[in-house]
């Protein structure tokens, strides 16, 4: 338990190092900017991967997932109305602007369902 708690504050921390390297590198973007998003999704990707697929067991994939749900659970994570060990550090770095670019991002990645199970 310990350990994987360390593993997730190395992940956070490593992640919010790449913020800080964005925020230095002083980009500009509007509202919902996909491309913006992207670059943004660098402090996500040890977790959710860079195409939305969960690169750790806890990690859910939220590729494709729609823009409205992504918002809103970034927002509560944020707020602290929903909590966990990564997001809870991570959210309250976010702006708006990084959840709505982020969101925009994540729900844009297409995903396709090749094959369903049971039949
Ligand atoms: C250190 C690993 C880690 C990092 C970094 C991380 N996440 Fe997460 N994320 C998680 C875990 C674990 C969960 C599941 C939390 C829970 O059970 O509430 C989660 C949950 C989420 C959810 C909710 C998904 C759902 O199905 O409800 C969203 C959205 C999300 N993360 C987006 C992001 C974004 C965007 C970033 C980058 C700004 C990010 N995360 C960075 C580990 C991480």
């Amino acid at each position: 338990m310990i350990s994987v708690r360390l593993k997730t504050v190395q992940l956070v921390l490593s992640s919010l190092t790449s913020l800080s390297l964005l925020a230095a590198s002083g980009s500009v973007c509007s509202a919902g900017d996909v491309e913006a998003g992207r670059a943004k999704a660098l402090m996500c990707q040890a977790c959710h991967g860079l195409d939305g697929l969960s690169k750790t067991p806890d990690a859910p994939n939220i590729a494709g997932q729609t823009e409205p749900y992504l918002v809103a659970q970034l927002q509560a994570y944020k707020s602290g109305a929903r909590k966990n060990d990564a997001m809870s550090v991570v959210a309250p770095s976010l702006s708006d602007k990084d959840i709505e670019d982020l969101a925009a991002y994540f729900s844009a990645i297409e995903i396709n369902v090749v094959k369903m199970p049971g039949r």
